[in-house]
C-alpha cells in the first residue's frame, strides 16, 4: 500500500495524523517507516504533522511518554529500540531520534486544514464516529483539500465515509483506506 507512494515520491513524504490524541499514531507510523529503512536504500524524507484539538494531549503526545500497559501491543524489540524506561515515573519515553521531524499543533478538524499535499492522512476515531452528518461531510470535505493527488486517506476500521465521492477509490483488501484519485 505504501509502496506506491515511496516509488512516486522521490523527495518528501508528507503524513497527517488528524485528532491524534497522544501522538500514538505518529509515533507508530514512524516506527513502521524506520523499519521500512532495511528494504529501501533511498527512502524520501518523512515529515509528519500530528493535530489534535485537545492541548493537553498535544503536550503528552510532545512529550512521548507512555505507561507500560499502553504499550503492551507493541513488540518487545521495538519497545528497546524506539523507547526508553523511566524507573522513577514507572513509564516509557520515546527516544529523541524518533520524534525527529514529527510536530505535533493544535488544530480543529472543522476549520481549513494545517497543511497541503499530505501524501497520507489518517482520520480515525473522531470526527467519522463522533460527529453528526453535516459535520462528518465538512471535516472531510476540508481534509480532502489537503490529501494530495493519488495520496492515501486511512479511516478507522469501524468506520465510513458519510458520503460517496468520486475523486476517492478504495484501496482492496483494506475497507478503510482510500487513494484520491489523480483526476
Ligand atoms: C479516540 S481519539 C483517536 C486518536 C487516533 N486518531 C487513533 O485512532 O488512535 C479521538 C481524538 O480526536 C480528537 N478530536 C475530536 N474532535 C476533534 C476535532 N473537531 N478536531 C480535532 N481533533 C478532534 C480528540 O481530542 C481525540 O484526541
Amino acid at each position: 500500500m505504501l509502496s506506491e507512494i515511496l516509488e512516486s515520491r522521490a523527495g518528501k513524504v508528507k503524513v497527517w495524523s488528524a485528532g491524534c490524541a497522544c501522538g500514538e499514531e505518529a509515533y507508530s507510523f514512524k516506527i513502521v517507516w524506520e523499519g521500512l529503512k532495511k528494504s529501501y536504500d533511498n527512502l524520501p524524507k518523512l515529515e509528519v504533522l500530528a493535530t489534535d484539538i485537545n492541548p493537553a494531549y498535544l503536550e503528552r503526545a510532545r512529550a512521548g511518554v507512555y505507561s507500560a500497559g499502553s504499550l503492551k501491543e507493541v513488540k518487545k524489540e521495538l519497545i528497546s529500540k524506539y523507547f526508553h524506561w523511566q524507573r522513577s515515573k514507572n513509564q516509557y519515553a520515546i527516544k529523541t531520534a524518533l520524534a525527529k521531524d514529527v510536530a505535533f499543533k493544535i488544530h480543529y478538524l472543522l476549520l481549513d486544514p494545517p497543511g497541503s499535499n499530505f501524501d497520507v492522512i489518517f482520520l480515525r476515531n473522531n470526527v467519522l464516529t463522533y460527529y453528526e452528518d453535516r459535520l462528518r461531510k465538512n471535516a472531510l470535505g476540508n481534509v480532502m483539500e489537503s490529501l494530495a493527488p493519488s495520496g492515501l486517506l486511512v479511516i478507522g476500521s469501524h468506520e465510513t465515509l458519510p458520503y460517496e465521492r468520486h475523486d476517492l477509490v478504495r484501496v482492496a483488501p483494506h475497507p478503510f483506506v482510500f487513494r484520491k484519485r489523480d483526476l
